[in-house]
C-alpha cells in the first residue's frame, strides 16, 4: 500500500512570535526541520519510483519542501529509485485564513477583540473569523485534495498548517468533526498513512 505523509511546516518566524497567519519564512529551527525531513522522504521511499510533495501556496511549506529531491536522480546505479518527483502547490492546502485577526497574537485577539476570542472558544468548529474562515470552511475547500489524494497511486507528502493537517488526518483516522480542531499536530512530527485492506493504518516520527 502507498503511504501518505502529512506534515506541517518546519518552524516559521511567525511561530516564533506567536502571530497566526501571515507568510513568513522559516526560523533557523524549521530550516533543520527541511533538512532532517528530506533525508527522512528519501529514505522512507527510496524503493519507490515516483512520489508527489503537495505544499500550501505559503512560503513556509515551499520552504520545508526544498530540499526534498535536492539529490542526483539521474545516475547509473543510483542509490535511490526514487528518480521522479512532482511538486504540487495547493491553495486548499494553505492555512484557514484569520481574516481580521491575521498576523495577531492570541494574546492580541483576547486583549482587542473579546468577543471574537470567546466565541471561538465556545465553538472552534464553526466560529468563522470575520473576514476569513472557519474550521468547517477549511474541511469543505479540502474535498477536492481528499478526491485526488485517493486517486493517488504513488506516495503523497502533505506540507501543510496545523488547522488544515487536523482537518486531513480527521478524515483518514475517521475522528469525528468536533474533535477537529482540537486534535493536536504538533511542530517537526511526520504522520504515515498507510491505507489497507484491513484499514487504516498510522504512525508518527518526531524528527526533533
Ligand atoms: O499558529 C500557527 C497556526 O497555523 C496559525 O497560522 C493558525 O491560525 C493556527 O495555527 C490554527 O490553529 P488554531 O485553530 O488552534 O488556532
Amino acid at each position: 500500500p502507498r503511504p501518505i505523509l502529512l506534515t506541517r511546516h518546519g518552524e516559521s518566524r511567525d511561530n516564533v512570535r506567536g502571530r497566526i497567519g501571515g507568510d513568513s519564512a522559516i526560523s533557523d529551527s524549521g530550516e533543520l526541520y527541511a533538512k532532517k525531513l528530506s533525508n527522512f522522504v528519501e529514505r522512507r521511499l527510496k524503493n519507490e519510483k515516483a512520489a508527489s510533495i503537495w505544499t500550501s501556496t505559503l512560503q513556509r511549506t515551499i520552504l520545508t519542501a526544498t530540499p526534498i529531491g535536492g539529490f542526483p536522480k539521474v545516475i547509473i546505479n543510483a542509490p535511490s529509485a526514487l528518480n521522479f518527483i512532482i511538486n504540487i502547490q495547493w491553495r486548499a492546502l494553505d492555512e484557514i485564513n484569520a481574516g481580521v485577526c491575521d498576523g495577531m497574537t492570541y494574546e492580541e485577539i483576547k486583549k482587542n477583540m473579546p468577543e471574537e476570542y470567546e466565541s471561538r472558544k465556545k465553538d472552534k468548529l464553526r466560529y468563522r473569523y470575520p473576514r476569513g474562515e472557519s474550521y468547517l470552511d477549511v474541511i469543505q475547500r479540502l474535498e477536492p485534495v481528499i478526491i485526488e489524494l485517493e486517486r493517488q497511486r504513488a506516495p503523497v507528502v502533505v506540507i501543510s498548517h496545523q488547522a488544515v493537517l487536523r482537518a486531513l488526518y480527521a478524515y483518514f483516522a475517521d475522528r469525528p468533526l468536533k474533535e477537529i480542531p482540537h486534535i493536536e499536530m504538533p511542530l517537526h512530527t511526520i504522520i504515515e498513512i498507510q491505507m489497507g485492506v484491513t484499514g487504516v493504518q498510522e504512525k508518527r516520527y518526531k524528527l526533533m
